[in-house]
């Protein structure tokens, strides 16, 4: 059972994560060209992301490791072209032309090995976008259990993707969560080069 089953109920009524979501769905739009993409949201959660990205999709998948998250999203659907499955990247069938990833990296311990995952579910020239916490003290989550890092180097993390022959589109900060102190979240987005 993951941790975030007991948090998914209640996971939209925090009004901070509906406003990271959109600012980050919004940076995700102004990043990429027009168009309509088949889009998969790695560690969906209850969709916050995704159903702001509904102008762009032709569909929708997300995928978390939490039934209940899982659950909570498609409680939002009944579209078949935007589901939301508890299953691995490495079995999840088919491939996408947009991934984005929003306030889930830190939980994702080898991201070297998440990053080559990812790209194989890519199609060529296809989009990845990541947003998560630029580096922190440790004090952003009030229990660290199942934190793997404390935000990220954008700089750093744009190198690891550029070792898997990604190409860096945009970089911006999207948005700073106000908590007892200012968290910036970084949005970073990728072409995978042909
Ligand atoms: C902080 S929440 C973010 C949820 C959503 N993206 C949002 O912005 O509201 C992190 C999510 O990642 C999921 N998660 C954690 N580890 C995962 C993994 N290895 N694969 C897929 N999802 C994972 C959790 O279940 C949780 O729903």
């Amino acid at each position: 059972m993951s941790s975030f089953d007991a948090r998914a109920q209640e996971w939209d009524k925090n009004q901070r994560r509906r406003q990271t979501a959109q600012k980050v769905a919004s940076a995700i739009k102004e990043c990429l060209p027009g168009g309509y993409y088949d889009i998969l949201d790695f560690g969906c959660g209850t969709g916050l992301v995704s159903f702001e990205l509904v102008d762009l999709a032709k569909s929708i998948t997300g995928i978390d490791t939490s039934a209940k998250m899982v659950e909570e999203f498609n409680k939002k659907s009944d579209d078949p072209y935007i589901r939301a499955y508890q299953i691995s990247l490495e079995d999840l069938p088919g491939s996408f032309d947009l991934i984005v990833s929003s306030m889930t990296f830190h939980h994702i311990e080898d991201i070297d090995t998440l990053i080559h995952n990812l790209a194989k579910k890519l199609r060529p020239q296809g989009f990845v976008c990541v947003a998560d916490l630029v580096s922190e003290d440790g004090s952003f989550h009030s229990d660290n259990q199942g934190v793997h890092h404390f935000g990220f180097d954008p700089r750093r993390l744009a190198e690891t993707f550029e070792r898997h022959g990604f190409v860096k589109r945009c970089f911006k900060i999207a948005h700073t969560i106000q908590k007892h102190k200012a968290f910036d979240i970084f949005l970073l987005c990728f072409q995978k080069s042909p």
